[in-house]
């Protein structure tokens, strides 16, 4: 396959391309895109160095898939004119995964989606939505699911590279404070207060922000791309969701607390079963986001049952949001359109 990876330069780009190395996924021309920015610098692919071009001013012909890390504002713009010049794109914006023709795929939920791509685009989910949504259906499979709180604690890479540098510029101010400042944190919440936020809301040092993306009324917008995207991925359109997403001081890995009421009973023990037996997850008795960083699989542990409602669960799910959030969920996507091509 003749593959290009645009927005190769950043945060999902880099993991883009670790995952299509480690996969083996079988490439026969490499080319990277980005912005005018870095156009010209190289990047090693399975050791040879190619030359990032500028997504602006190139010639998009003789490329079969197409991964695309741009953001949305860019997508809207050069993905139809990639799918145009032949590519199959695969895009992780949110530009198009709400789009009805274009498919919304996990592989493991739902891959027969991609039986007809009509745009020759196809969405990978939110980051935040893969992860949520890999259990959810699990359950759903042995105990319908009536409805869904998902309560995420969201880590600054998923606010692209801007989002890691504001934490760790602050982390490390805050290292530096004097000792007798640093016994006054307990105490007082300005002995902590950095240097003014710049791509987060709120200081994200020693603190964390109930409050992830764009209000669009009372939601955020990151809220109700995990209440729109599930009820899409799940071809639920009426399940009822509820969210509230949370950044937390964390550099990698996303995790989502869930209450499922279901519509019959599912004792711990049996959904444990059904975790342990689920391709794409990994049961884990306390899942953390320094435990999965690095791993495909996503964590899902602190099974119990949800007694507020009569059939009710409660877990907690972890991923790597570079990984299975973003790029392996995307390379995972290619693989199924190759398996088909074969
Ligand atoms: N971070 C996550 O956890 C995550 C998870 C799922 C999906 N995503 C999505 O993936 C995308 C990238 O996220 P990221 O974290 O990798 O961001 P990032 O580290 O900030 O990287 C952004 C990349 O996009 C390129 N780019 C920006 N504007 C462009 C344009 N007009 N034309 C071509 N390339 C352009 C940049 O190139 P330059 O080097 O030239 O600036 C860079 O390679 C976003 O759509 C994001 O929503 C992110």
């Amino acid at each position: 396959m003749n593959v290009a990876v645009f927005g190769a330069t950043g945060q999902v780009g880099f993991v883009m391309r670790k995952v299509l190395e480690e996969r083996n996924f079988p490439v026969s021309n490499m080319r990277f895109f980005a912005s005018s920015r870095s156009a010209g610098s190289s990047l090693l692919y399975d050791g040879v160095e190619t030359v990032v071009e500028d997504a602006a001013e190139a010639d998009f012909q003789g490329i079969d898939i197409a991964l695309l890390s741009i953001g949305a504002v860019a997508s809207k713009e050069i993905a139809p004119q990639i799918a145009k010049a032949g590519a199959t794109v695969i895009d992780n914006s949110s530009a198009w995964r709400m789009d009805p023709e274009v498919p919304l795929v996990v592989p493991e939920v739902n891959s027969y989606t991609l039986d007809t791509i009509p745009k020759n685009i196809v969405a990978n989910p939110n980051c935040t939505t893969i992860i949520a949504v890999l259990p959810i259906k699990a359950v759903h499979e042995v105990a319908p699911v009536r409805r869904v709180v998902a309560s995420t604690y969201q880590a600054v890479s998923g606010a692209g590279r801007l989002g890691v540098k504001e934490l760790s510029d602050q982390l490390q101010e805050s290292l530096s404070l004097s000792p007798s400042r640093v016994s006054e944190l307990t105490f007082d919440g300005s002995a902590f207060t950095m240097s003014a936020p710049v791509k987060f809301t709120r200081q994200i040092a020693h603190n964390l922000i109930p409050l992830v993306g764009n209000l669009v009324g009372d939601d955020t917008d990151e809220e109700l791309k995990l209440i729109n995207e599930t009820r899409k991925i799940l071809d639920l359109p009426a399940l009822r969701v509820s969210c509230t997403c949370v950044r937390v001081p964390v550099f990698c890995g996303h995790c989502v607390s869930l209450n499922l009421e279901l519509d019959k009973e599912l004792s711990v023990d049996e959904a444990i079963e059904v975790f342990r037996n689920t391709p794409g997850i990994q049961y884990s008795e306390l899942p953390t986001p320094l435990e999965v960083a690095g791993s495909d699989r996503c964590l899902v542990g602190r099974v119990r049952k949800d007694t507020s409602v009569q059939y009710g669960l409660s877990l907690f799910v972890c991923g790597d949001n570079l990984r299975k959030g973003a790029a392996t969920n995307a390379v995972e996507i290619a693989q199924v359109l190759l398996d088909r091509l074969r």
